[in-house]
């Protein structure tokens, strides 16, 4: 659709990830962190977009990034930060560059695209020679409410149309905007019409997740990431078996309830080597390091045998991939490798 993609990187948060995204070394990226901001620029990265809001009290930690040369534009949606990005700016002689965050319908973070104040932050901005004013950036994190493809395809348009319009507000206005830059992992995955849109940002369908093919974003068959793990109990008179994979390994991300209704389920459960998912089997609780999984009559009840291995398909893998010290890469069923994520903020 001609747009740059940026994408992120946070759901995994690794160069071979990147790798795969960007199909090189470098190339623009979008962190969710600091620390992955520092670690990707350590990596070579020189043109990185910390897309949350910054918190005031961190602004001087961006004099790192000019030292080594890396362009890391931030994002914000008040004065407050603004001026602590001036003040920086000034006493340490730089100029940053710098979004105005856009609330295109997710009521996350952001500023009203009707508010006019929204449109005096944006002339504010693009007036001080402390900032680069770099745009307009929205994600339509509302995406997520959606039940099928064709309500994700409104919202992809939502994010699109409104955001494009506040730029056209701005230019109107006088304010140049350079990027107008939108996207979430459900709605790029089913985008048609990108005008007026000069990036995208998604992220999570590096992996994908249980969460996006509830929603239909993607098939089960896409999701990449899976946790495997040991049946440590089995207790067939009150019909339940107990793995060794709690909320540390899954996080207790419900899913999407709206989609599933009925019981909660914390991820799907699947044969170890075909990744199908087991019928008749529920996994319905999670402690710190116990999962307990319901089973009903006529379950395998064979492959739910203490020591059996199983693969969950966790709700939510930017979640679940941060748990975890490494990821293994499988192939055909054997490891050919492993990735380290950058822990930390
Ligand atoms: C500002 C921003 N941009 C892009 C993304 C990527 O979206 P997704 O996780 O749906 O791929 C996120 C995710 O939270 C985000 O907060």
């Amino acid at each position: 659709l001609a747009v740059r993609l940026r994408p992120h990187v946070k759901t995994h948060k690794t160069l071979e990830g990147a790798r795969l995204q960007l199909g090189r070394d470098d190339g623009p990226i979008t962190v969710s962190t600091l620390a992955e901001a520092r670690q990707f620029a350590a990596w070579g990265f020189r043109d990185i977009t910390y897309a949350v809001p910054i918190s005031p009290g961190r602004v001087e930690e961006l004099e790192a990034f000019f030292q080594q040369g890396c362009r890391l534009t931030i994002l914000l949606d008040s004065e407050i930060t603004l001026n602590a990005v001036e003040d920086y700016a000034r006493r340490f002689k730089k100029v940053v560059s710098v979004f105005l965050k856009l609330d295109c319908g997710y009521h996350r973070a952001g500023v009203q695209p009707t508010d006019p104040k929204a449109v005096t932050l944006a002339a504010s901005m693009h007036d001080s020679a402390a900032i680069d004013f770099r745009g307009v950036l929205s994600h339509a994190g509302h995406s997520y409410s959606c039940v099928d493809r064709a309500g994700i395809l409104k919202v992809a348009e939502e994010e699109r149309s409104v955001t494009v319009a506040f730029a056209n507000r701005l230019r109107e206005a006088g304010v140049e905007v350079p990027e107008v830059s939108v996207g979430s992992t459900p709605t790029c995955s089913v985008v048609e019409n990108l005008d007026g849109v000069t990036e995208i940002r998604p992220g999570n369908y590096l992996f994908f997740d249980g969460y996006q093919a509830a929603i239909g974003s993607c098939e089960t068959s896409d999701i990449a990431l899976s946790v495997l793990t040991t049946v440590i109990g089995s207790y067939p008179e009150r019909n339940c078996v107990l793995v060794d994979s709690g909320a540390l390994a899954l996080s207790k991300d419900p899913g999407a309830r709206h989609v599933t209704g009925g019981m909660p389920t914390f991820g799907l459960v699947c044969d170890p080597k075909s990744l199908r998912p087991l019928p008749g089997v529920r996994l319905g609780g999670l402690s710190q390091e116990h999962g307990q999984i319901e089973v009903e009559a006529g379950a395998p009840w064979d492959e739910l045998r203490v020591g059996n291995k199983l693969r969950i398909i966790p709700n939510h893998s930017c979640l679940t991939a941060a748990l975890f010290e490494q990821y293994w890469m499988v192939d055909g069923g054997g490891v050919v490798g492993s990735w380290k994520p950058i822990r930390g903020w």
